[in-house]
């Protein structure tokens, strides 16, 4: 009887220890814990909060516009949350994230190396904000603007350009925003074997995808053996030979890979083609000449550039063109004196750039989406240096001054809205009230005038061929 009582004590000592070993491995692993975090009330302006390893700054009048809007702040950081209560935040302080070299646990921000919260010029009235960056941020590098509505983060505005170290965007009075500069760490991509004569892409993805600026560019061992733009390999000739993608942005971020180009069984020669006139034309729906030159599209006289027609990914004016500046310097002043304020956000943008910029813009949203948004490279007026975003790019700008003044008055200095609301199926985008295109002043009047957009006023397409 004995020794059989103390054999099922035994076993019951054995469970309990093994719950316990349980109960401990949940609370490590499985549990997140809700940190609340207190910031003293004694803090004093630019005093530094740790919350965990990010530290907070905090700004004026951001204090301010969180007091009056009664508003916690709330961060999300390795799956804890971590809120600020309003009342305990401290006049006297600003906002500032600084994560440099530090992680945070939303997958949009995985990999973040620094970034700045939220403006501290939203209580001024002005449509926009200026805001100066980090030092180690350069002139043309390319930030991402996220904003924070209702608590919840989403991006703004991705590749904003570095100028005179700030950027410059329109804000809304009820809506944070902070800037991201998120490092690209690393490269990778495959190999490409392909034939003499043929065009593969470089198949590439970037670590992390939401990295500020993927631009690259590629230095080929031997240039006789392959070419590479835009992403594509051109095997001229059998051989092999060595490529190296190098980050724009960070230079020591790069990548070699192998191309191998296959000699082609060279057919029996074929007399000489006789040359194709140039240029070849063609008539669009409305009976006006498609000229076709240089891989380039005129129709009136207008470079046309959409889903349909596109631009050899060796096109670059060098920026915006004389004639775009010249109107826009114009139109500006004109409004200047209407009270409205007109700047270009984003200008004129080469093929590489947009190809990143598209790229980006799928990893987010897939190509569906994105394609109802985003030009692919090749396919933007942007690469015309005929087109620039005014003041905003994004959808709530829509209806404000700026946007209204846009659509009434740019044909006059030679400019139309080019995606009109409602035409989507038309000219293959959403509307984009900001999206201007230089055609000259007489042609922007006689289309303004006409109520069309450029497809439907010349009667050709824009949709891709797959
Ligand atoms: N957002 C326009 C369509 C572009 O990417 O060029
Ligand atoms: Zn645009």
């Amino acid at each position: 009887m004995k020794v059989r009582r103390k054999k099922i004590r035994f076993d019951r000592i054995f469970i309990a220890i093994a719950i316990l070993v349980l109960l401990v491995f949940l609370v490590k692993f499985c549990i997140k814990t809700v940190k609340n975090f207190i910031i003293n009330n004694e803090a004093k302006s630019s005093d530094t909060i740790s919350v965990g390893d990010i530290t907070l700054d905090i700004w004026n009048s951001t204090i301010d516009y969180i007091k009056e809007n009664k508003k916690n702040i709330t961060i999300n950081y390795h799956g804890d949350k971590v809120t600020i209560k309003a009342s305990d935040i401290k006049n006297g302080m600003n906002i500032k994230l600084d994560g440099y070299n530090k992680t945070i646990d939303e997958p949009l921000f995985n990999n973040v190396d620094s970034y700045y919260i939220k403006n501290n010029d939203i209580l001024n009235l002005s449509s926009k904000i200026s805001i100066s960056l980090p030092g180690y941020l350069r002139n043309h590098d390319i930030v991402d603007v996220y904003k924070v509505k209702n608590k919840k983060i989403s991006l703004y505005k991705s590749a904003f350009e570095v100028v005179d170290g700030s950027v410059t965007f329109r804000v809304d009075k009820d809506t944070d925003y902070f800037i991201t500069y998120i490092n690209l760490k690393s490269i990778k991509a495959s190999s490409v074997i392909l034939d003499e004569g043929t065009t593969s892409k470089i198949n590439m993805t970037f670590n992390p995808n939401n990295a500020s600026d993927l631009s690259v560019k590629y230095e080929v061992e031997d240039p006789s053996i392959a070419t590479v733009t835009g992403g594509k390999v051109t095997g001229l000739k059998a051989g092999k030979t060595v490529v190296k993608i190098i980050s724009k942005a960070n230079p020591d971020v790069e990548k070699e890979i192998n191309i191998t180009v296959n000699a082609v069984e060279k057919p029996e020669p074929t007399p000489e083609p006789t040359p194709t006139p140039e240029p070849t034309t063609n008539k669009t729906s409305k009976g006006y000449d498609i000229v076709q030159k240089d891989g380039l599209t005129y129709i009136d006289g207008i470079l046309i550039v959409n889903k349909t027609y596109g631009l050899p990914s060796t096109y670059n004016p060098g920026g915006l063109t004389d004639e775009f500046q010249a109107a826009f310097d114009e139109m500006q002043e004109a409004a200047a004196e209407d009270g409205i304020d007109l700047f270009i956000v984003s200008g004129f943008r080469d093929y590489e750039y947009q190809a990143a910029l598209y790229d980006k813009y799928v990893s987010f949203d897939g190509i569906e989406v994105a394609d109802t948004y985003s030009a692919r490279a090749g396919h933007s007026e942007h690469q015309t240096g005929y087109a620039a975003d005014i003041n905003s790019a994004d959808e709530s700008f829509e209806g404000t001054p700026e946007a209204i003044w846009l659509d009434e008055n740019c044909y006059k200095y030679g400019f139309i809205v080019r995606y009109q609301k409602g035409k989507d199926s038309i000219t293959g985008y959403i509307y984009e009230p900001w999206h201007l295109r230089y055609i000259g002043k007489e042609k922007a009047k006689m289309i303004y005038e006409s109520g069309l957009t450029l497809e439907e006023y010349y009667g050709f397409d824009s949709k891709y061929e797959d």
